[in-house]
């Protein structure tokens, strides 16, 4: 599949058109922002991983029974993906209090939860990508009823496979991001990508983080912990 016009650069990946309607390429970069761009840097080799890691958690949670954009990978940083429509929420699913949530609740990072929590933000640069409600979800249309239902199933489905998945590979998943997205005939499937971008992953052992929040709060090995939770990834 020949890679056509670019439609759109993002901050972590560029997307371009194909000479299928509905098929495109995305292309991961090396760029990493935090804080809605405030933080902007480099992180030698994430394109690379980022790619591959999702891909193969797609290509298993396709077997697992959660749709997905992914068709193939083309490359080391580019995949063939469908086309969707993006619903405009992130929907991040937690585990444990980390991040926002410890901060917005007043709490220590680290306390596990007695069940998995679903919350999405209206994704709006703009605006801070602030936290949303459900019923604001359908107050301004962004989803049926139905479709956060489909949403919220495979969310927690995702949760349950990534869960286990890491836990055999001596890593805590304590929370993470997705977007969904839907087809030309409204199926809605998991898009965008699962990634130490999107997720946090600490060492079951030392707890030491192996994702984007290195990054984030400038722990230093950012490069080191991608490889390293992409060793674990094929272990
Ligand atoms: P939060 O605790 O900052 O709300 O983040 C929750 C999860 O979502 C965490 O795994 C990081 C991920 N995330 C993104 O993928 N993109 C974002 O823009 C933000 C804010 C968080």
């Amino acid at each position: 599949m020949e890679k056509k016009e670019q439609l759109y650069e993002g901050k972590a990946k560029k997307v371009f058109a194909t000479e299928d309607p509905q098929l495109l390429i995305v292309s991961y970069k090396d760029d990493a922002t935090a804080f809605n761009g405030l933080k902007k840097g480099t992180i030698s080799g994430k394109g690379v991983i980022n790619n591959r890691m999702s891909n193969y958690l797609m290509s298993l949670l396709e077997k697992d029974g959660v749709p997905t954009h992914f068709v193939e990978e083309l490359s080391e940083r580019e995949t063939l993906v469908k086309k969707v429509s993006i619903v405009p929420l992130e929907v991040i699913v937690r585990n444990i209090a980390a991040g926002s949530f410890a901060k917005r609740y007043g709490l220590e990072e680290g306390r596990a939860f007695a069940q998995p929590s679903v919350e999405f933000s209206y994704k709006n640069d703009a605006l801070g990508d602030p936290l949303m409600a459900d019923s604001h979800v359908f107050a301004l249309g962004l989803a049926s009823q139905e479709e956060l239902a489909i949403i919220k199933t495979y969310a927690l489905k995702v949760n349950a496979f990534l869960k286990s998945f890491w836990d055999e590979r001596g890593v805590t998943l304590v929370d993470f991001k997705l977007e969904f997205g839907r087809l030309a005939d409204g199926t809605i499937v998991l898009a965008d990508e699962i990634s130490p971008d999107t997720c946090r992953l600490w060492d079951k052992a030392t707890g030491e983080k192996l994702d984007k929040d290195r990054f984030r709060r400038d722990l230093g090995g950012v490069e080191e912990a991608y490889e390293e939770i992409m060793r674990r990834l094929k272990a």
